[in-house]
């Protein structure tokens, strides 16, 4: 996950390949709360591993559910519909999967076998209503109490007496997670007869409801249904572990690369596997949404292939209620489309995880399109250029990925907090890279050079991880030819068998650490014999000529950060941002004794100091890419510094040459 304070997208050209889809949200915790509630153990696959999952499995553990790994899988011991503790206060995040039926469930329970439950959120959670499913809870005589504004969590659930005769009326045109909630509690006190909930107004986001039925239905609850107005809990109702249960991919989370499909650059299809044609998920309609606009789906049972259709997109006036959450991707759709996109019926954007038509509105703006918004409709025009732009993401995963998109126009895009993912695909930026692909020169790269021991390699690492980028210690690609040579036994002065060397090199990076084939060599590689091995074998022409394209294949997106010597002059020599680093000789060695003496490493700083200089004479006195700044390179001494202010002027200095002035003062 990019934990980062923004995420910098480069403008995207194509897009091919595989992504396999993290579990759906709404299934996952649907299917936990049940897992939880019934009697038995139930085996669950496939499980989303976000935020929301996390904060009701938080609660499910406090309530006394046992919840143990099983390989792959979770294995849920339920409570069998017995409070195994009378008393809690459960924090729920923004998860109104996990608030609404958690709250139906405990008020019932709190209700009939009496206790005492506090249930509240972050912030956000505590502006979004709640008031219909609590007027609905009272009217069953459960003791709901709100403990800071009327209408709104965080509540307060205690004893009460319960009266399940008479039908329960719940509104359902504000959200339809006020009559899941019900559907999902009320089985626990349905022994004595039939429950009866009645829907006021039009019932939105039906095929949320058909989720919570299908699933119901999966732990032996058989709800009858008239139209969307009543529903019927028979008499007796229990419910029954499935024994095992999978979970499918996200039908919302699918709508970002189905969209990719239709806007990227014909490649290959975007294969989309975790959700297809069998799906009980409402959002698999965008599909069609997506095929009105001009996408080239086909799909079978757990799959879906996504390829550029009609391109530009064809703008649509479409009724969204049925998918209002992969909705949003359409709106970001239409910035490929020729003319205005009316989406129509969303007015539930309101009370999501912000208000997300004023959300999409306003960043939708930034990027230059015309943007109309009404209380329930958003309709969206293209610019003729869509201008670069920094998109505030409002702790939205779903704003973050749909804005990814719109790195697809042309113009770099820059996503503000996008760990806010979190909530549902952790790992959304990560499958989109591994999909996409774009001009080399569009990939921004930043080059710092200097001598050795100049801590380089800490500012150069440091940066790219602030930014999210790929990072190239080039001083590991010299040092691991110099390592193998080393090992096979090829001196320092046979400049064709070196090359031989380095060009069969096998060198990839793990989590930042150099392997060599399978083998971990990062510790290796700091010896200080092969770093004056390395010293020698970099000065030979056809070596650095073998090393190139391996370096040059590091530029991958969202962007590099390359340390080394000849970065700036000639890999890179385009690079967006140069960086000379220098430190005292006096400094270098005092940094690199202090380094091998905490590693109990003996040394003495006068022979680490000749030693340097002398490397320092060989690199900048060959022939071939030696060390010297380039003409534009931003020099530093960092003699004087720390690592965090170098890394604040290095930033500062790259920031100024974005494009996203606009990101300030957010
Ligand atoms: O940065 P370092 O100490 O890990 O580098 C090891 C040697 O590799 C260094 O003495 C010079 C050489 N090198 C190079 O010639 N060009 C680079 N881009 C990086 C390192």
């Amino acid at each position: 996950m990019y934990a980062t304070e923004f995420l910098d997208l480069p403008p995207l050209q194509t897009a091919a390949g595989l992504v396999r889809l993290p579990g759906s949200k709404s299934i996952s915790n649907r299917v936990l709360l049940l897992a939880g509630l019934c009697e038995g153990t139930t085996l669950v696959h496939d499980l989303l591993d976000s935020d929301d999952t996390r904060v009701m499995l938080e609660a499910l553990r406090t309530l006394g559910c046992g919840l143990e790994r099983e390989g792959e899988a979770l294995r849920v011991t339920g409570l069998g519909a017995r409070l195994k503790t009378n008393e809690a206060k459960l924090f729920l995040g923004n998860a109104g999967t996990a608030m609404r039926p958690l709250t139906a469930a405990l008020a019932v329970l709190a209700a009939t076998q009496g206790g005492r439950f506090e249930l509240s959120g972050v912030p956000r959670m505590h502006e979004r209503p709640i008031g219909d499913l609590v007027d609905a809870l009272r009217q069953l005589g459960c003791t709901v109490d709100y403990l800071g504004q009327d209408g709104y969590p965080p509540l307060r659930l205690s004893a009460g007496a319960l009266r399940t005769d008479a039908p329960i009326r719940v509104r359902g045109d504000v959200s339809s997670q006020f009559l899941t909630a019900l559907l999902l509690a009320l089985p626990l006190v349905a022994q004595g007869n039939d429950i009866v909930i009645e829907v006021d107004g039009e019932l939105i986001s039906k095929p949320y409801v058909e989720i919570t039925l299908n699933l119901l239905a999966r732990f032996g609850i058989a709800v009858r249904r008239e139209g969307w107005q009543r529903f019927t809990i028979p008499r007796g109702s229990a419910y029954r572990s499935p024994g095992s249960i999978h979970v499918e991919g996200d039908a919302s989370s699918a709508s970002y690369f189905i969209a990719l499909g239709a806007i990227a650059a014909p490649d290959a299809p975007v294969r989309i596997e975790g959700v297809g044609s069998d799906s009980i998920q409402g959002d698999i309609r965008f599909v069609e949404a997506a095929q009105a606009m001009g996408a080239d789906v086909t799909s079978g049972p757990g799959w879906l292939e996504v390829k550029r259709g009609r391109f530009p997109l064809q703008a649509i006036t479409l009724d969204c209620n049925h998918i209002p959450d992969a909705a949003m991707t359409l709106a970001v759709m239409a910035l490929f489309a020729k003319g205005t996109t009316r989406l129509t019926n969303i007015a539930s954007w309101r009370v999501k995880e912000t208000d997300r038509i004023a959300a999409m509105a306003a960043e939708l703006r930034k990027l230059g399109a015309t943007v109309e918004e009404g209380p329930d409709v958003i309709a969206v025009t293209p610019p003729e250029r869509t201008l670069p732009a920094a998109i505030r993401t409002y702790d939205d995963h779903r704003i973050a990925m749909c804005f990814s998109l719109a790195a697809f126009a042309g113009a770099p895009v820059r996503i503000l907090d996008p760990k806010c993912v979190g909530k549902t695909f952790p790992e959304y930026f990560e499958a989109l890279f591994g999909l996409v692909r774009t001009r080399m020169d569009d990939i921004p790269v930043i080059t710092v050079d200097g001598p050795t021991a100049s801590g380089k390699g800490t500012l150069a690492s440091a940066v790219a991880k602030a930014l999210g980028y790929h990072f190239l210690d080039s001083g590991a690609v010299y040092r691991a030819t110099a390592l193998t040579a080393m090992r096979q036994g090829v001196p320092g002065d046979d400049e064709a068998a070196l090359a031989r060397v380095a060009a069969g090199l096998d060198l990839h990076f793990v989590g930042g650490e150099a392997h060599l084939g399978a083998e971990n060599v990062a510790e290796a590689l700091r010896d200080e014999q092969v770093g004056l091995m390395a010293s020698r074998v970099a000065a030979w022409p056809a070596v650095r000529e073998a090393l190139r394209q391996l370096q040059l294949g590091f530029r991958r997106v969202p962007g590099l950060v390359a340390d080394g010597r000849d970065m700036g002059t000639v890999i890179f020599p385009a690079a967006d941002f140069k960086v000379f680093l220098t430190a005292s000789a006096a400094t270098r060695a005092q940094r690199r004794y202090k380094q091998l003496i905490s590693k109990g490493i003996p040394a003495s700083i006068d022979d680490l100091r000749a030693d340097l200089e002398a490397r320092d004479a060989r690199d900048s006195n060959r022939s071939v890419a030696p060390l010297k700044p380039a003409p534009e390179a931003l020099l530093l001494d960092n003699s004087a510094l720390s690592v965090e202010a170098s890394m604040a002027l290095v930033l500062e200095a790259w920031e100024q040459r974005r494009p996203f002035a606009s990101a300030r003062g957010r």
